[in-house]
């Protein structure tokens, strides 16, 4: 088969396409032919050498995919060969064929193509599991998320709104705010122009933030901790604006509020697998049922994988690119 193999750490020069040896279907694993796999932020890193993958997964980049079922594993149970599926992986998505944990496969959702669905497995579970199972978000709260028009943005504002929560967003220009505003988020700020704690506050008489999802990290702790309500939870997913802040316990302690961290890639099969049927479980519906979309911004052929990785390096995109087969 063909894959995209990072030829050294670099810039998207170093994306190449080419044939790798066909990976094998162990027991618990089901082989998938990818029809479509997109990119995250985190495949930039994996690229420059500083996000190598986890132990047993390809070497090539790839978090997420869709396809069809070509073989079960024999331990496997619920799938046969020709479902249509999407996956979350640990990595080898930008490739013809992957093996995927079954506990990481789920199916496409009714109204969704099999191309656009290779974009909802990371975000979704992402969103999912910091937003609702780590952080706690319930009808009537108000969530921040920065970033608003990433991909992972534009699937937590209408997670957000599909759930009954006031969404507020950050982006650094109006295009990319106008388009958060077509999702459902109703406090907008340029975070080029504005200060976020004090225009959320304003937005919500005083309330502020009862959750944060946070991509920035070190640069925006103290804003984000300023802008929470009591009782509000920050999870941090992200480090664009570094690792490492001072944090006022004082501010923190006031607020009874908390600050989370987790990431998805490096949780073990089990957990992931525990995430996923959540997933399924309850916001699947929300998806079938046209609340909550994947939002595309280009399909490129993986192929061109580099052009994809310029294009979401340089920040030009709205919610996901999708490398096609
Ligand atoms: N921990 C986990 O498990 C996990 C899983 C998935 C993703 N993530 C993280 O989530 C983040 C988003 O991932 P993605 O793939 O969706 O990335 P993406 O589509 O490339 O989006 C990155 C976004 O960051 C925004 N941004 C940059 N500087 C900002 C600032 N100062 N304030 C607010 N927004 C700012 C950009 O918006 P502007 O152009 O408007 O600046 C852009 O929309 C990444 O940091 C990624 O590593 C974490």
């Amino acid at each position: 088969m063909r894959a995209v193999v990072i030829t050294e750490p670099g810039d998207p020069e170093v994306l190449e396409w080419r044939d790798v040896p066909d990976p094998e279907c162990a027991p618990d694993e089901v082989l998938l032919d990818v029809a479509a796999s997109a990119v995250n932020r985190a495949d930039l890193l994996q690229r420059q050498g500083h996000y190598p993958p986890p132990a047993g997964a390809p070497e090539w980049p790839g978090l997420e995919c869709s396809g069809t079922v070509r073989e079960v594993g024999s331990a496997v149970s619920g799938w046969s060969p020709g479902d249509r599926v999407c996956a979350l992986l640990s990595g080898g998505g930008y490739a013809e064929r992957v093996a995927v944990p079954s506990g990481q496969l789920l199916p496409v959702p009714a109204g969704v193509d099999l191309v656009s669905a290779a974009g909802l497995p990371e975000v979704m579970c992402t969103v999912w599991s910091n937003v609702v199972m780590a952080a706690g978000l319930v009808s009537g709260d108000v969530l921040l998320v920065h970033g608003g028009a990433s991909g992972i943005g534009t699937a937590a504002i209408q997670v957000g709104v599909a759930l009954g929560a006031t969404v507020a967003v950050t982006a650094g220009t109006r295009e990319k705010l106008d388009r958060c505003a077509e999702l459902g988020a109703s406090i907008l700020v340029n975070y080029r122009e504005e200060e976020f704690p004090a225009a959320v506050r304003d937005a919500t008489g005083g309330h502020g933030a009862d959750v944060v999802l946070d991509i920035i990290g070190a640069k925006y702790l103290e804003a984000n901790i300023d802008a929470l309500a009591t009782g509000g939870r920050i999870v941090v997913i992200g480090l664009q604006g570094g690792r490492k802040a001072e944090l006022n316990l004082q501010a923190l302690m006031g607020k009874r509020a908390s600050v989370i961290g987790t990431t998805l890639r490096g949780r073990p099969p089990v957990e992931k697998a525990a995430i996923v049927a959540d997933v399924r479980e309850r916001l699947w519906p929300l998806i079938e049922n046209g609340a909550v979309a994947p939002v595309i911004d280009s399909l490129i052929p993986m192929s061109m994988a580099a052009d994809a990785h310029r294009l979401v390096e340089e920040g030009r995109h709205v919610g996901k690119v999708i490398l096609t087969v």
